[in-house]
């Protein structure tokens, strides 16, 4: 049977767009007037909280000067703002596609084009702190790209609420820190309260939509989903740092991407940043037996 706007299946539906609806607004923000870009920038200010820089507590670490250590930090996020982009463009072309598959007389569908509106705003938010920051390219890596590709042939509707749920989660979990961290980059910090506001939103979007789809989906393509959105999480985090903000900083980036892949301060950050994103999918059965070794290894849930 079609679903229409008014069947009792979709009315919960189109109460929460409504809400989410009305949310967006009271609380939406242009970033490009919103945030003063020509403010000069300390480069005293780190723009992450020290321990949740990748090499926190190493060796490299240690052989940084401090202002060596804030531009790293400063490098960080800039190259994890790049994996926002590349990511926001991905869910945009995802939404956009729900949207064309649905009637956009529904509140539904018309909060997804809000959403689009909204990533649109970040993704070009992102971008100017990039340039603000001197960070060199807003590009993604290959392998980022090539799983873009897949996505959009995959067409898979669940797999892009999935995606959009662990990422935004895990930002969520990062920015909140650096919100409520004074010490650090004012930049930075304007731009990760901007998004925290708009993010949560899209989390309440994405929840209800995953766990419709989950329970109509057959065992054979549960299996598969539950495969494919560990690997997903796994590259999605894989690409947040860029060699290149190892190589910039002075160190050889093969020596930091493995001190950083063993550091445990790094791999803390990574369970407790996934951790609201790991709980929501193990409830749903999304995480179980069968897959939960791989989000293990790639350091997204705590050793036993
Ligand atoms: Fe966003
Ligand atoms: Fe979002």
């Amino acid at each position: 049977m079609r679903e229409t706007a008014t069947s009792p299946r979709t009315q919960d539906r189109e109460q929460n767009a409504e809400r989410l609806l009305r949310a967006s607004a009271r609380h939406s923000y242009d970033p490009l007037t919103e945030i003063d870009w020509d403010a000069p920038l300390d480069p005293a200010h780190l723009a992450l909280p020290p321990h949740r820089v990748s090499l926190y507590g190493t060796p490299l670490w240690h052989s940084l000067d401090p202002h060596r250590q804030a531009r790293l930090s400063v490098d960080q996020f800039a190259s994890t703002t790049a994996a926002g982009i590349w990511f926001e463009l991905v869910l945009m072309e995802g939404l956009v596609r729900h949207v064309y598959e649905s009637d956009l007389t529904t509140r539904h569908a018309q909060y997804a084009l809000t959403e689009v509106a909204d990533e649109c705003r970040h993704s070009t938010m992102f971008a100017r702190y990039i340039s603000a920051t001197g960070y060199p390219s807003a590009r993604p890596s290959k392998r980022a790209q090539r799983l873009g590709q897949l996505h959009f042939l995959a067409n898979d509707t669940a797999m892009t609420f999935a995606g959009a749920i662990f990422v935004e989660e895990f930002t969520d979990a990062m920015q909140r820190e650096m919100i409520r961290d004074e010490s650090l980059q004012p930049l930075a910090r304007s731009v990760a309260r901007i998004h925290v506001i708009e993010e949560a939103r899209h989390i309440g979007y994405a929840k209800p939509e995953l766990a419709r789809r989950w329970a109509a989906m057959s065992a054979p393509r549960r299996a598969l989903f539950r495969r494919a959105l560990a690997v997903l999480a796994q590259q999605a985090v894989a690409e947040l740092i860029h060699p290149r903000v190892y190589a910039r900083a002075g160190l050889d980036p093969v020596a930091a991407q493995r001190a950083a892949h063993l550091n445990p301060h790094w791999r803390d950050t990574r369970v407790e940043w996934a951790r609201k994103a790991v709980a929501y999918f193990t409830e749903l059965g999304i995480i179980d037996r069968s897959v939960e070794r791989m989000w293990r290894r790639a350091a997204l849930i705590a050793p036993r």
